[in-house]
């Protein structure tokens, strides 16, 4: 039996860097079971407080990596390695280059025909897949991801977002910054949104529309489906 363990979370979290605040009193705390979309606009602060709840911030708690699995903005690897071994590198933290999690994962991003292709020799959505599969090889508890779909092309961002979905119902809490809000509001079942580094909405994605569109300076429709549209 492994021991009950408590997800990370952020409580009233203030964090400074260089003298300046970027996260003013920020409470979120991750469920298990439960796909939060991060939004808000550029600057923000999605990216400090995904780092900040990953515990790699200064005065944060460092986590688990064994539980905790994250993939930061734009991350690649620019090693000459393999798919398959960058997925691999998932499994450090326990330890071992368990067949059975690196499989499951290149196929749960579509990677298994690209397992021997060199990850520096691939294309960016590509490469972007297999820096989601590493994380998700490590078979975490939450999975904390810095804009997941920003090099995939339409399908393969639905994909994504499914899969991510797929993952919470068999219990994960995944945390996700998510730009493309048409996709948070189809399969995300939570939204937090980010201004100027405040909390100002968290909640069902459709009750957040609103004050997304505030913070992002658009405004709200709902012909055909939710959605933001410029002023
Ligand atoms: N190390 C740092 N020192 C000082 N300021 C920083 C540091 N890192 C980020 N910032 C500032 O903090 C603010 C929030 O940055 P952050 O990267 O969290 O934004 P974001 O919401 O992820 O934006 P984007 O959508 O562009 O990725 C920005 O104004 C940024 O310039
Ligand atoms: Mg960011």
């Amino acid at each position: 039996m492994t021991a009950l363990f408590a997800l990370p979370a952020l409580r009233c979290q203030t964090i400074a860097l260089s003298g300046r605040t970027l996260l003013h009193d920020v409470s979120f705390a991750p469920r298990a079971g439960e796909f939060t979309a991060l939004c808000g606009p550029n600057g923000a602060g999605k990216t400090t407080l995904i780092r900040a709840l990953a515990g790699l911030l200064p005065g944060t708690t460092p986590n688990d990596p064994r539980r905790v699995a994250y993939v930061a903005q734009g991350a690649r690897s620019a090693w000459g390695l393999t798919v398959r071994q960058v997925v691999e590198l998932g499994r450090i933290p326990h330890g071992d280059t368990a067949a059975g999690p690196i499989e499951r994962a290149m196929a749960a991003w579509g990677l298994t025909g690209l397992r021997d292709a060199r990850i520096d020799r691939i294309s960016g959505g590509e490469a972007r897949r297999a820096m989601l599969a590493r994380a998700l090889a490590t078979e975490p508890v939450m999975l904390l991801l810095d804009e997941p779909t920003a090099d995939l092309d339409p399908a393969a961002a639905h994909a994504a977002m499914r899969l991510l979905r797929a993952l919470a119902g068999q219990g994960m809490a995944v945390v996700a910054v998510l730009h493309a809000i048409d996709l948070a509001l189809e399969y995300a079942q939570r939204m937090l949104v980010l201004q100027d580094g405040r909390v100002v909405a968290d909640g069902a994605p459709g009750d957040c529309l609103a004050a997304a569109a505030a913070a992002f300076g658009m405004r709200a429709g709902s012909d055909p489906a939710p959605r933001l549209l410029p002023l």
